[in-house]
């Protein structure tokens, strides 16, 4: 009998520090919890699966293929790495994705006529606009301009006003995502605490927005919060979304809870890292994302479904 043979076989579900809690090294006095890893790039995987059929019966029903406009302004790496996943996870998925690489030193003017321009394409279903855009353009300006109904990142304030008020249309890529691996590995939210570490309005607000409409007490932690650690500490569901390598300590989590790594961090030496640490966290939790792998594919999954969500709508209209 080897130590795996205990663990749970769900393909999903790769449990982890066997060998840690085994190791002398790791020798803590008292019994240390193996988190099980939520394999985000898996169950992308099968979201995107099941987009790319629903595309095809969609044609085979006589519709066009969704369509969905990529703007990328500037030559940031990330974003450029980011954008590209997006357009190759549209085309494997069926759907028609339009490149729009604007220069650095585009100006504010330049890009709201391009989105007025895609917002009367009817061949145009959902438009993204990567963010950060580069100082001379205000991104909540350009996220106004965007046809609410074409807001395949839910970003617009129609759209968060929706999510504040209960009744989400198209909902922000990475916290509804989230919210998919938390349901996937049965977080049952009511009377749960969830703790988020970022207020960004990417991340940090609509997550906070996400988590209270499936029951959860949320408290949402932020550069001005004191003793971060004792809010950590108290998190049954724990969402770290600042962009800073160990911003939260694995010492501080909560023996059993869920931790959601949101954090893609560059080590010098090129490897990725997130905003948790993750080899003691992961004596403790319960349950948590891996960096790469864990929530990054899921963006980029819910991004088309909300593009599918977005043209199947826009074909009742046109
Ligand atoms: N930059 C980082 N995350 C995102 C996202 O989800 N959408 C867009 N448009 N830009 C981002």
């Amino acid at each position: 009998k080897t130590p795996y043979d205990s663990l749970n076989n769900n393909n999903y579900l790769v449990a982890i520090a066997v060998n840690m809690r085994e190791s002398p090294t790791h020798k803590t006095g008292r019994e240390s919890m193996s988190a099980k890893i939520i394999d985000g790039k898996q169950i992308a995987a099968e979201i995107r699966e099941s987009v790319r059929e629903d595309i095809a019966s969609r044609i085979a029903r006589g519709h066009r293929a969704p369509g969905l406009a990529v703007v990328l302004v500037g030559n940031d790496h990330a974003s450029q790495v980011y954008v590209r996943k997006k357009r190759e996870a549209c085309e494997h998925a069926g759907i028609i994705s339009s490149a729009y690489d604007l220069p650095a030193a585009t100006s504010q003017d330049q890009l709201l006529t391009l989105i007025e321009e895609l917002n009367a394409n009817d061949s145009i279903d959902g438009i993204l606009v990567q963010l950060p855009l580069p100082r001379q353009i205000n991104e909540a300006t350009v996220i106004d301009a965007i046809h609410p109904d074409k807001d395949v990142d839910g970003f617009h304030p129609y759209n968060i006003g929706r999510l504040t008020q209960r009744n989400p249309l198209l909902r922000p890529c990475t916290p509804w995502g989230i919210i998919l691996l938390l349901d996937h590995v049965g977080e049952a939210y009511k009377g749960r605490h969830a703790v988020i570490v970022g207020a960004s309005n990417i991340v940090g607000r609509p997550m906070c927005l996400e988590l209270l409409l499936a029951g959860a007490t949320t408290t949402v932690c932020h550069r001005f919060t004191n003793d971060l650690e004792a809010h950590v500490g108290r998190a049954d569901i724990l969402i770290v979304a600042v962009g800073k390598p160990g911003v939260v300590k694995g010492e501080w989590i909560k023996p059993g809870a869920t931790v959601i790594d949101v954090g893609i961090n560059r080590r010098e030496d090129g490897t990725l890292t997130g905003d948790v640490d993750f080899a003691t966290a992961s004596e403790r939790a319960a349950w948590i994302t891996p960096v790469p792998g864990g929530v990054g594919p899921m963006t980029v999954a819910v991004l088309l479904r909300n593009t599918l969500e977005a043209a199947s709508r826009h074909d009742s209209v046109v």
